[in-house]
């Protein structure tokens, strides 16, 4: 079984990075490969619309040129997707928006290939707006027919700079416990 980590942080070493490894960590001891794939960053267009998806129903967006069909593919064999992202002026950066817009509808054009995968999303914040960008994170799994696993406290740390993470113990028995559950639920629904 294998859990893909997407981190739409411009900052490959911030602390949404280092909640995702935190949550590895845990997936590693039952046995679980882990993939962080960062996407913040670089270019990353939002969905145009072009319903070509629809039309060619290859498990491919039309946007060829991003790297959005790699993270695509990745999704497609992974048993458990992670959505990692800092919170940017109230919500999503960006990067998880766009990934979120295009690969939902190539999802949905596929016979919603998600379905059934497990969900979790990781946020970061500095004070405000976590909830917002956790729920929207849900809201995808949500759509796409995925059970969300859950933690003792809702998946957040409160950081700003890199490294501030590891003053947050609480945050940090968040992502661990958050892991712990990603594995029992692979185990249960994936094994
Ligand atoms: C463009 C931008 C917008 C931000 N907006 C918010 C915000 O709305 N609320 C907040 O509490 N922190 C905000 N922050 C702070 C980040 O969420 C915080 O520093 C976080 O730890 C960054 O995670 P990273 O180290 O993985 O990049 C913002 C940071 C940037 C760069």
């Amino acid at each position: 079984m294998k859990a893909v980590a997407f981190n739409g942080s411009a900052r490959p070493k911030g602390n949404t990075a280092r909640a995702v490894e935190i949550v590895f960590g845990e997936l590693k001891k039952e046995g679980i490969d882990g993939e962080l794939v960062n996407i913040g960053g670089k270019p990353l267009a939002g969905c145009t619309g072009c319903n070509k998806c629809k039309a060619n129903k290859d498990m491919k967006c039309a946007l060829k040129d991003d790297g959005m069909n790699s993270y695509i593919e990745k999704m497609a064999s992974a048993d458990a997707i992670i959505i990692a992202s800092p919170v940017y002026y109230g919500n999503v950066t960006a990067s998880v928006k766009a990934l979120i817009e295009r690969c939902g509808q190539v999802a949905r054009a596929n016979d919603s290939f998600l379905r059934h995968k497990i969900g979790a999303p990781v946020v970061a914040v500095r004070r405000a707006g976590s909830n917002f960008t956790y729920a929207a994170i849900n809201f995808f799994f949500g759509i796409m027919e995925m059970p969300i696993a859950t933690s003792s406290y809702w998946n957040m740390t409160l950081a700003r700079d890199p490294g501030e993470i590891e003053n947050d113990a609480e945050g940090i028995k968040t992502f661990e416990n958050l892991g712990k559950n990603i594995a029992w639920l692979m185990k249960k629904t994936r094994g």
